[in-house]
């Protein structure tokens, strides 16, 4: 059943990147379902053990796939006791999710003037945001260099390898117009050639810098951070120390936050 606010969707298929933990999920897109790349929708799935019933629960998710790609895809953490992400780890195909029909969100290049460089600054499920910005030719178009950090507990959570290699084997030539750096760095595992450290410690040591091989400048470079709240609160005030803000009040920033709770 449909209504104006939300619509029906049909899970297509799921991925799993590590077991219990973190999944991909693909469904339907719904006619008219439009959205502007960084965005998040409403999921909604009816009362445990009531599949007939009306959506109830509804979280927050970040699109992964492109404005013009379909179908949509999600990227998902189970939290254990968590309401609402276990229930989507028992999804399987042809199953049924609701979407809101707003989407929202404030996590998009439009922020920023173009130009210069992007930072994309993640920790665990934050990539999902960021994915979509690289799936849409725009956000190429749009900066000289694109730098994504994904900082993650472990290895096997850094998600999208693939995909990203793929970038990273195109980057410069189009569509991919800009330089692409990635930057994965896991805080519980070793990784040859990357630090064991959160990234905040590196924001405020330079050692972001040194990896990314530039030097951070506010007048030409912008910066996003998206995931755990702790990390965005913390990286927001040592980057305030370095000449970052929020833009506000039609004065363009040349930073922009989303906290995924
Ligand atoms: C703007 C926005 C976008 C979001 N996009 C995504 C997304 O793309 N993918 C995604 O997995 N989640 C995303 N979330 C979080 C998502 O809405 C749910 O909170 C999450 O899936 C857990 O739901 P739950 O009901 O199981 O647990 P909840 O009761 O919602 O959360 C319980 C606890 O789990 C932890 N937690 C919640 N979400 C996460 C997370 N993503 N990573 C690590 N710990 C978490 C927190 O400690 C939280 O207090 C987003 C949240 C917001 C506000
Ligand atoms: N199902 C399972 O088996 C399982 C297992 C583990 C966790 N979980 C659930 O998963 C959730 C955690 O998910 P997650 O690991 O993706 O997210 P997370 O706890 O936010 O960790 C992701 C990355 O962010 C780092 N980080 C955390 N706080 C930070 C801060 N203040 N500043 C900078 N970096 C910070 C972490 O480093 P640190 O490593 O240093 O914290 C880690 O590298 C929890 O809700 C937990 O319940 C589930």
């Amino acid at each position: 059943m449909t209504d104006s606010k939300y619509a029906k969707a049909t899970v297509l298929g799921l991925r799993e990147w590590v077991p219990g933990k973190l999944l991909s999920f693909t469904v339907s897109r719904p006619e008219g379902f439009s959205f502007k790349a960084g965005q998040f929708a409403r999921l909604g799935l009816p009362p445990a053990g009531q599949p007939d019933a009306e959506p109830s629960v509804w979280r927050a998710y970040s699109l992964v796939n492109g404005p013009d790609q379909s179908p949509l895809e999600f990227y998902s953490i189970v939290v254990p006791g968590g309401e609402f992400s276990p229930r989507l780890a028992e999804l399987a195909p042809g199953d049924t999710l609701y979407l809101d029909r707003t989407l929202f969100g404030f996590l998009t290049i439009d922020r920023f003037e173009p130009g210069g460089t992007l930072w994309l600054i993640a920790t665990g499920t934050g990539l999902s945001a960021y994915l979509s910005m690289l799936n849409d030719p725009a956000t190429w178009a749009a900066f000289e260099h694109i730098i994504l950090v994904h900082g993650v507990r472990t290895c096997p959570e850094l998600a999208y390898g693939d995909e990203i290699a793929h970038w990273q084997s195109r980057a410069g030539t189009a569509p991919f117009k800009a330089r692409f750096t990635y930057l994965p760095i896991p805080t519980q595992d070793t990784l040859p050639g990357t630090p064991q450290a959160r990234v905040t410690p590196l924001i405020d040591n330079g050692q972001l810098e040194t990896l990314a091989g530039v030097k951070l400048d506010p007048a030409t470079h912008k910066i996003m951070l998206c995931g755990n709240p702790a990390m965005v609160t913390d990286a927001r005030a040592l980057l305030k120390d370095k000449g970052f803000a929020v833009g506000r009040r039609g004065v363009p920033g040349n930073l922009a936050v989303e906290n995924y709770w």
